[in-house]
């Protein structure tokens, strides 16, 4: 069963069917100020930061009928009293003649058509700006005159949206609303906490007279709050209360008389929900869209804004799914996951028990450089701010207040404080970051550690180059029994959490990837003395992993304290994981025969039809010495489920041995836009990578969950882009190095790079999967395999042929 279609051509998703077994949402605006908007047309807004400076109550856990953060009622007057209805199905659920959302690069539009009235709401946030808009288009489609009623309505959460739930007494006692009645009858409704009444107001309003407005939930739902949202009792009364809440639960709802509408009639209502210093400084930017020309050049940019940021890398590959998953909707979820981290979703509620996270927020910088390299300079720069003078980073930090702290491992008082692998993710960022731009005066620039003195201050800064060094430096001496790096709290996979000592295979190969990667900076620069020390580090590490590590069959995933390895075949539980194969391939530490005979074994225990399981077999019982991967049933998450980012890395590792078909057939049976049909088993929307799958093991195998921000948008797009078609950005220029199925003749790419754009056409003549004879550039042949940066600003034809 279907849900929705593609609409390539408008690069939309088109939900046809709002009964979705889950949510299927979208992201307006960005961190800044935006959120996620439901299918349905609730909303999660924030401004800066969801868990400080939350707008709307978006409560994820009530069911999916229910009011969340935001609706529209329309109402006629039928029998004695209103036909009341929400355009946007939810929350009043009618019958309805057509429901249709169209998810939108930054914008969602619901076309709807109830009772012979035609809606068209869309919903989004101006470039740059503090404010969602929703640009209502109301039409009379029946054959009569209809005397119609607009009730667009905001449930506000407290800023503070831990508080909004724990804190029931002081809440209440603070939140407050007051109208703003202006000459033209129009109204602005503004609503703060009181200690912030002089600093931060939210504001509602909309471009047409109000006859009466509610502010109290209690008092629009009636009776006491024994009214429903799915029939709120104000809404049968002529008029709301005109009710400024000086307490309580607070809404902003608007009444409009749109009066009678003839047949083929329509109204535009357009609302908007912002948040500034004051009504006054709100002032400009809501006269400005009360002006429908305004809102329509503000989607316009929008829309020139997505088109520039999509055009830097456009692909035509013999795969219409590949296509259509890297041209628009996996750039599109890396400029989301860029934005967001794992701060805020369906599934991360971002009430700040996250933030942003280290590891996971230097992994998204690598899927979006191509397309935001200044936002990418700028979140590396944060990045670096929340590593400490050891060199270790802390896991996660709020971007409002750059507050840092140690993650999950706070929760365990024995453990160790670090991750073991966060500080290496950024050396990997920090040089693809320098592989795009070219720009290498960002290594001088100053960054303060995290460490603080008393007042606050930082106690030391180091230049980006000497933070790199420091985050090599801390694994260089972080080392266990083996002389392999400490497991610390975790490594990439969060969820085994080992006694202290314990060591990890997973951050010895990311500390040989890091290495390689200042092996060939340090060349770069002309360091030749650095570069021989950082192969000297490569080198013994490369060492006590040949030693160590090979369990025969495949690599070991972890040692305990105790010198036990998980990962090996004499374990009962959890034999092979996924990520102990891939890696010794991509930090190139793998021996060719153990390389192949790894990638083997994924194949043969790993691989099902729906995606590489992280592990096998899954742990069947809670185990508090293994952590937290025992507290998910056996197929779920990290416990033997289809972990997708690390389906990712196995293709990378494919690529790399040169094999096209394995690397596409794994690329395919994740790829989201294959599930539209079968949705039924998926139940996830399918324009976006989920996190996970449930595996094999699980009886609801095929079930995904943790849609949108997940390290897969990232590294879906760096597979897809750099190692499938293997255009890879290095420090010389373009380097291309395709690895693709040998059946196809080959593919074109449009990529822009360094003030210069690209037209890239890949021939595949003899119909191998790897290996470029022969590069031309504009007519002229290259010497191998790396197009040199033009930066002219002009287009370059490359011919690439196989
Ligand atoms: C989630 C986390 C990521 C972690 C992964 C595996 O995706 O966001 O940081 O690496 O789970 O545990």
């Amino acid at each position: 069963m279907r849900y929705g279609y593609f609409d390539d051509e408008k690069r939309e998703y088109v939900i046809t069917n709002p009964r979705t077994p889950v949510k299927w949402i979208n992201y307006v605006g960005s961190l800044d100020f935006g959120g996620i908007v439901d299918h349905t047309g609730g909303s999660l807004i924030c401004k800066g930061d969801p868990a400080l400076n939350r707008i709307t109550r978006y409560i994820h856990q009530l069911p999916d009928g229910e009011f969340k953060g935001e609706t529209l009622y329309l109402r006629f007057k039928e029998g004695g009293g209103y036909r009341v209805f929400s355009p946007y199905y939810v929350p009043t659920l009618d019958p309805y003649d057509l429901y249709e959302c169209h998810v939108g690069l930054g914008y969602t539009r619901i076309v709807s058509q109830f009772y012979g009235i035609r809606t068209e709401a869309a919903v989004f946030v101006p470039l740059g700006q503090s404010c969602e808009i929703r640009d209502i288009q109301i039409s009379n489609v029946s054959p009569r005159p209809l005397e119609i009623d607009a009730v667009p309505v905001v449930e506000y959460s407290h800023p503070d949206a831990l508080r909004q739930f724990d804190n029931a007494d002081w809440v209440p006692q603070t939140m407050q609303s007051r109208a703003h009645r202006e000459k033209s009858g129009m109204v602005i409704l503004a609503q703060y906490p009181f200690m912030r009444k002089d600093t931060q107001i939210n504001t509602f309003t909309s471009n047409l007279p109000v006859s009466s407005f509610e502010t109290d939930r209690r008092r629009f739902l009636g009776k006491n709050g024994y009214g429903t949202w799915a029939s709120p009792l104000s809404l049968q009364e002529e008029e709301l209360g005109d009710y400024q809440a000086l307490r309580g639960d607070n809404i902003a709802a608007l009444l409009h008389h749109l009066g009678a509408i003839e047949p083929g009639q329509t109204i535009r209502l357009i609302t908007q929900l912002g948040q500034d210093e004051s009504v006054e400084a709100s002032l400009p930017s809501i006269g400005r869209y009360r002006d429908a020309e305004q809102v329509e050049m503000a989607w316009e940019e929008l829309a020139a804004y997505w088109d520039r940021y999509l055009s830097r890398l456009q692909v035509e590959t013999p795969d219409s799914d590949m296509n259509r998953l890297l041209n628009i909707h996996n750039p599109r979820q890396c400029h989301t996951t860029m934005n967001w981290s794992r701060y805020l979703s369906l599934y991360q509620v971002g009430l700040g028990a996250r933030g942003m996270g280290f590891r996971d927020s230097s992994q998204d910088v690598m899927g979006a450089l191509a397309s935001m390299p200044g936002e990418s300079r700028r979140l590396i720069e944060m990045l670096l701010q929340v590593q400490k003078e050891d060199g270790s980073a802390m896991h996660q930090f709020n971007p409002l207040t750059m507050v840092a702290n140690e993650g999950d491992s706070r929760e365990v008082e024995e453990a160790p404080k670090y991750y073991s692998d966060d500080h290496l993710w950024m050396v990997l960022a920090v040089t693809a970051y320098l592989k795009e731009t070219g720009d290498l005066p960002f290594l001088d620039l100053p960054v303060p550690y995290c460490d603080k003195d008393k007042s606050g201050h930082p106690l030391e800064s180091g230049t980006v180059l000497d933070h790199m060094r420091r985050a090599i430096a801390f694994t260089r001496h972080d080392v266990g029994a083996h002389g392999l790096p400490l497991l610390g709290f975790a490594d990439w996979n969060d969820t085994v959490n080992l006694r202290a000592g314990a060591e990890s295979l997973f951050a010895a190969n990311l500390y040989g990837k890091a290495l390689l990667e200042m092996v060939e900076l340090a060349r770069f620069l002309g360091d030749q003395g650095a570069a021989d020390r950082y192969a000297a580090d490569y080198e013994v590490m490369k060492r006590r992993v040949d030693e160590h590590a090979w369990d025969g069959e495949w690599y070991v995933r972890y040692f305990d304290a105790e010198g036990v390895p998980l990962g090996s075949h004499s374990n009962e539980e959890g034999q092979i994981y996924a990520n102990g194969q891939s890696w010794p391939i991509i930090s190139g530490f793998a021996p060719h025969e153990r390389a192949k005979a790894a990638l083997e074994a994924v194949y043969r225990l790993l691989n099902t039809r729906l995606g590489i399981k992280l592990s096998t077999p899954g742990y069947d019982g809670f185990d508090p010495a293994k952590g937290g991967i025992t507290t998910y049933p056996p197929g779920a998450k990290e416990n033997g489920g289809v972990f997708l980012h690390a389906n990712l890395w196995v293709i990378i590792a494919e690529t790399i041995l040169g094999n096209g078909a394995r690397a596409f057939q794994y690329y395919s049976q994740i790829n989201p836009a294959a599930k539209n049909d079968v949705i039924e088993q998926y139940e996830c929307e399918p324009y976006v990578y989920p996190e996970n799958i449930l595996g094999d093991e699980h009886p609801q195998f095929g079930l995904a969950r943790n849609s949108w921000l997940t390290g897969t948008a990232s590294w879906a797009y760096q597979a897809a882009t750099q190692y499938i078609l293997g255009i890879r950005p290095a420090y010389e220029g373009l380097l291309i190095d395709p690895c693709i199925p040998a059946e196809w003749d080959g593919f074109r790419v449009r990529r822009e790079f360094r003030n210069a754009v690209y037209q890239i056409h890949v021939k595949n003549p003899r119909h191998v999967s790897k290996g470029v004879r022969s590069v031309t550039l504009d007519g002229e042949t290259l010497e191998g395999d790396v197009v040199p940066p033009l930066g002219d600003g002009a287009t370059h034809r490359v011919e690439v042929t196989m």
